[in-house]
């Protein structure tokens, strides 16, 4: 059986290993990691080698920070992490299944390294969201003999028991959770950036738009204690942590499940007052609970970016009924009319799905009229995508495909034109950009985050990952602008 039934049950934290390892009622989860951690220093010692384990990551922001648990429980074991282009004992692919091709694209990655596996030994552990489904999970058990530990989106802090019982006993270890269950506090956790965070503060969704797969495979809410996020943004700020990032399917119900009203805008002010920390977002934020009292608090607090992300999916009323969505194309205009008036400087990225079943020229014509009135600075924009569970899924799929590309090329040419437009604002300006390090395309400039998040990339002297710097912009396209100059701030 793969889908192991559990039930929901309280949340438990597991103590910070100190000096040994204390716990208090989660005992089994730091005598796995000693178990495995034994092992492997007796493998150096017998050797002088260590074993090596790289991660895979598809998917959305959920997914980078489980992987940063992922390589903190692994490294807790005595694993060494290396880049995605070394060989490893252990590759562990973090899946999404949110369209089909982020799914075929996962099984043509494990697929393509039976042979590298085969050759060096190694194996492949898949989680994520993916292996939340139970057809995925026997595809994978009937067809990718590589893959030998397979667990889901609500067993992740179970990983060093399954290594355990694969490492000892050789056979597969498949399981995975059926249902969320704690949530689960002080796992160890190895972060990718010293000088930005990922911080989740509310796990799952209960939103079912009828199109999406992600409460399938992620649960129900559960958001955490305040005070539990309140000591890792503490924790991050003293460690050099400048910018840190709110994360939950929809942040703006953070706090219901525990009963509080309008928690998220009280978390953001709470954060005003951590010293060290200078940039606050978060995502994403559905747009039928933005309350007024978010927009207030968005506004009050210095730290919390001028930058939003507010998904709108469809501009059409009509195909937004039955994406169950929740509000209208009009609720969606003037709640950004109410946000621009109060906070004139802030910068809007949405997701847009183009192809819903059903979707009409008129329809389309929709959601172009919303790109053009609102004016998005950045749009992820996405062909519909059936997937299997969900109740669009049953909606017959009317419209030629050749439609839907075409539909789709307008939408981006036209989002390109306006993202374009909105940059040119900046050329001539200086800007305050967070550095994240080399650009990737052009390793001899820096890249980095305005605090509306554009990219920038620059040339500029003893400036370092992390610097808060000042760049002045000469040239400014849809996806990045260009500068020069860092002069650092403070
Ligand atoms: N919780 C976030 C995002 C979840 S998934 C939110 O509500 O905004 C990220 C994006 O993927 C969604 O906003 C949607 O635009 C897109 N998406 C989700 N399911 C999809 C599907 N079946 N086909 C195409 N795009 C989809
Ligand atoms: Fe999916 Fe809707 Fe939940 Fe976002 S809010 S994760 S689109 S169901
Ligand atoms: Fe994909 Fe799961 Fe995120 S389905 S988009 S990784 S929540």
């Amino acid at each position: 059986m793969d889908i192991k039934k559990n039930n929901a049950g309280d949340r438990f934290r597991l103590k910070k290993p100190s000096g040994g390892m204390g716990v208090d009622n989660a005992p089994e989860f730091s005598e796995w990691v000693e178990e495995i951690r034994n092992q492997n220093t007796a493998y150096t010692l017998e050797t002088g080698k260590t074993k090596k384990f790289k991660i895979e990551i598809f998917g959305c922001q959920m997914n980078e920070r489980d992987s940063e648990t992922i390589a903190g429980m692994l490294t807790d074991m005595g694993f060494e992490e290396v880049s995605k282009d070394k060989p490893a004992d252990v590759i562990v692919f973090v899946t999404c299944c949110v369209r089909e091709n982020a799914e075929e694209r996962i099984y043509g990655h494990i697929g393509a390294l039976s042979g590298e596996c085969e050759e060096n030994g190694s194996f492949i552990i898949a989680c994520g969201c993916m292996m939340q489904q139970s057809h995925v999970v026997e595809k994978i058990r009937k067809s990718y003999h590589n893959v030998k530990i397979v667990f889901g989106t609500h067993n992740i802090h179970t990983l060093p028991q399954l290594l355990y019982r694969y490492i000892t006993g050789k056979k597969r270890v498949f399981e995975v959770w059926e249902k969320e269950d704690k949530v689960v506090e002080e796992l160890p956790i190895k972060r990718t950036d010293k000088h930005k965070a990922w911080v989740s503060i509310i796990l799952g969704c209960n939103n079912f738009c009828s199109y999406c797969i992600v409460p399938h495979v992620r649960g129900r809410e559960r958001s955490r204690d305040i005070n539990d996020v309140l000591a890792e943004i503490k924790v991050l700020a003293e460690d050099g942590c400048k910018e840190i990032t709110l994360l939950g399917q929809n942040v703006n119900s953070y706090g219901n499940d525990l009963g509080e009203k309008d928690l998220f805008a009280r978390l953001l002010y709470a954060i005003e007052d951590i010293e060290g920390i200078e940039r606050v977002r978060f995502m994403t934020s559905h747009p039928k609970d933005l309350s007024d009292s978010l927009i207030e608090a968005m506004k009050t607090c210095k730290k919390v970016c001028n930058h939003l992300h507010l998904p709108f999916q469809s501009g059409s009323s009509r195909i937004l009924e039955k994406m169950n969505r929740r509000y209208t194309k009009e609720t969606y205009l003037e709640l950004v009319s109410r946000i621009k008036a109060a906070i004139p400087e802030i910068a809007l990225t949405t997701d847009i799905i183009v192809g819903f079943p059903g979707e009409t020229v008129e329809d389309f014509e929709d959601t172009l009229d919303v790109v053009k009135k609102v004016g998005f600075d950045a749009a992820y924009m996405f062909i519909y995508s059936p997937r299997k569970g969900t109740p669009a899924a049953k909606l017959e799929q009317d419209i030629p495909s050749g439609v839907i590309s075409a539909r789709f090329k307008k939408l981006v040419d036209l989002q390109t034109e306006i993202a374009t437009d909105l940059a040119k604002k900046f050329e001539g300006k200086s800007v305050e950009v967070l550095v994240d390090g080399p650009s990737k395309n052009n390793p001899e400039m820096l890249s980095g985050r305005t605090r509306s998040n554009r990219l920038v990339n620059f040339k500029a002297e003893n400036v370092n990952k992390g610097d808060t710097v000042y760049v002045d912009i000469i040239r400014a396209g849809a996806f990045w602008l260009e500068g020069r100059g860092g002069k650092k701030l403070g």
